[in-house]
């Protein structure tokens, strides 16, 4: 393209938040992909980051990294519309097939990606294999809610062949960050990844810095349920976690398996009325629950992992990560996603695409999907609970959820199955700005 120079307007929408808290919608990203599957005989890896433009105009977006043989992405994305922006080389993996280092060891490589946007945009990172047999998505959290404290989720089983590891990566936002991941203390400059690799459980490792920086963990084949997948989530910093949680079996399934992890001594965590379990700071549980409220005493991180649901397609579903937020941090912000599924329907495979809205009693029938209301019929209540849930099947296609009714605030996620196959994310919800260093970026510019 010419020599047209843009410059990129960050002002943040920072000051206009009374509560601190902002959607997780952006202009500047920073994060790593850890490997999704490591494998002799499995085909390539796919990446992409999908950046979802739900403005009136033209989002120009820049992606960079200091990998090697990383090459600037320079592209438009189309007023209301989402675009898959291929990241390559596969091998920006954090740990990529035939050079696997799962000693639990930091290994630090320049594999950070940063994603700019003139426009506010969010961007969902995903990875898959080009057969299908593993895949995961996450949100990318703005470089705005970037914390300085993490608490790790991986798989609690990994697969007895040992090129499956659980992983831990992450990415510093600046120069000069001192990130001590477990026992282990590095000090990376901007865009430089610091990961681990390990069959041991890495569930509740306390990840912290010096400055804001961005944390990634999961499995390259967690096994749920005599399953195994690809699990990759973008960890919330405990800022943003919550003492409230709706939580909803993935369709096909009655209960599902989650994992919580705590920061706090004595963290009691409960679904209805039951005690799930007492945790003390760094630890986590796996526990199996059906539709329930999940109350804490102290903020907690949960995450749903999807799991084989057994039905009459069979093993339709695999494990993956999706972070769950908490009530307090649902949105009125308009919502424009595409289910994930990089490969789609092609070749005559059929996906299953799902679309789940959370919301309060004031949502249930104010809220339009792709322009027309669901009436609240349509909404199931959540037992115990001031909250509601619409779930339904839907299409690869773009979609939006939007509302005019000031007192509504929803989640909505979204999550993909095929055989062996599952990944989902969540779209937008509200978060506290914490990273203020990156409220006041210097305006980049964007050669076009
Ligand atoms: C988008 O912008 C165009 C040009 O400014 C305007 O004509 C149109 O009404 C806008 N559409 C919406 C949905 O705001
Ligand atoms: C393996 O990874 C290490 C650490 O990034 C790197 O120094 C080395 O060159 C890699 N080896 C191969 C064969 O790619
Ligand atoms: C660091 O933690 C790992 C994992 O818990 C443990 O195996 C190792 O012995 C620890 N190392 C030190 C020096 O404490
Ligand atoms: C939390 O509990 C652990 C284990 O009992 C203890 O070692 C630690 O000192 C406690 N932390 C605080 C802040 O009380």
């Amino acid at each position: 393209m010419g020599g047209r120079t843009l410059c990129l307007l960050l002002l943040s929408a920072v000051f206009a938040y009374a509560d601190n808290s902002a959607p997780t919608i952006a202009n500047d990203f920073v994060f790593t992909f850890f490997n999704a599957y490591i494998d002799s005989e499995a085909s390539d890896v796919q990446l992409v980051a999908k950046v979802s433009n739900n403005n009136n105009g033209t989002a120009n977006v820049v992606v960079t990294s200091p990998f090697p043989s990383f090459n600037t992405i320079r592209v438009s994305v189309a007023p209301y519309s989402i675009l898959k922006i291929p990241i390559t080389p596969e091998s920006i993996e954090a740990q990529f097939p035939g050079n696997q280092t799962n000693h639990g060891r930091i290994v630090v490589e320049d594999k950070g990606i940063r994603l700019q946007s003139d426009l506010s945009v969010a961007v969902y990172a995903h990875a898959e294999l080009a057969n299908r047999q593993s895949a995961d998505s996450f949100l990318v959290l703005p470089a705005v809610h970037l914390g300085t404290q993490y608490v790790a989720v991986t798989a609690t089983s990994t697969s007895i062949d040992t090129e499956y590891p659980n992983m831990i990566a992450v990415v510093a936002y600046q120069d000069s960050t001192q990130v001590t991941i477990g026992n282990q203390t590095v000090t990376l400059n901007a865009l430089q990844v610091a990961s681990v690799a390990t069959m041991d459980v890495l569930s509740g490792t306390v990840i912290s810095g010096n400055k804001p920086f961005g944390a990634i963990s999961g499995s390259t084949c967690g096994i749920v349920a005599s399953t195994c997948g690809y699990e990759a989530v973008m960890l919330l910093p405990v800022g943003g976690w919550g003492t409230q949680f709706v939580a909803i079996p993935f369709v096909d399934l009655s209960t599902n398996y989650y994992q919580v992890v705590a920061n706090t001594n004595n963290t009691v965590v409960s679904a209805g009325s039951t005690i799930i379990t007492t945790l003390n700071a760094g630890e986590y549980r796996e526990f199996q629950i059906g539709t329930a409220l999940v109350t804490s005493n102290f903020p907690v991180q949960l995450i749903q992992t999807g799991q084989n649901t057994g039905n009459h397609y069979n093993f339709v579903g695999a494990p993956f990560f999706l972070q769950l937020p908490s009530t307090d941090k649902m949105s009125n912000t308009g919502v424009l996603f595409q289910p994930p599924g990089n490969f789609g329907d092609e070749g005559g495979v059929l996906l299953s695409y799902i679309l789940r809205i959370v919301t309060n009693l004031a949502g249930a029938g104010t809220i339009q999907i792709d322009g027309t209301t669901t009436g609240a019929l349509h909404y199931k209540h959540v037992p115990n609970s001031d909250f509601y849930y619409y779930e339904s099947i839907t299409s690869s296609t773009t979609h939006s959820v939007t509302t005019n009714n000031p007192g509504t605030k929803y989640s909505v996620i979204t999550y993909t199955y095929y055989s062996y196959y599952g990944s989902g994310f969540n779209c937008a919800f509200d978060l506290p700005i914490e990273n203020f260093a990156a409220t006041t970026t210097a305006k980049p510019t964007i050669q076009l």
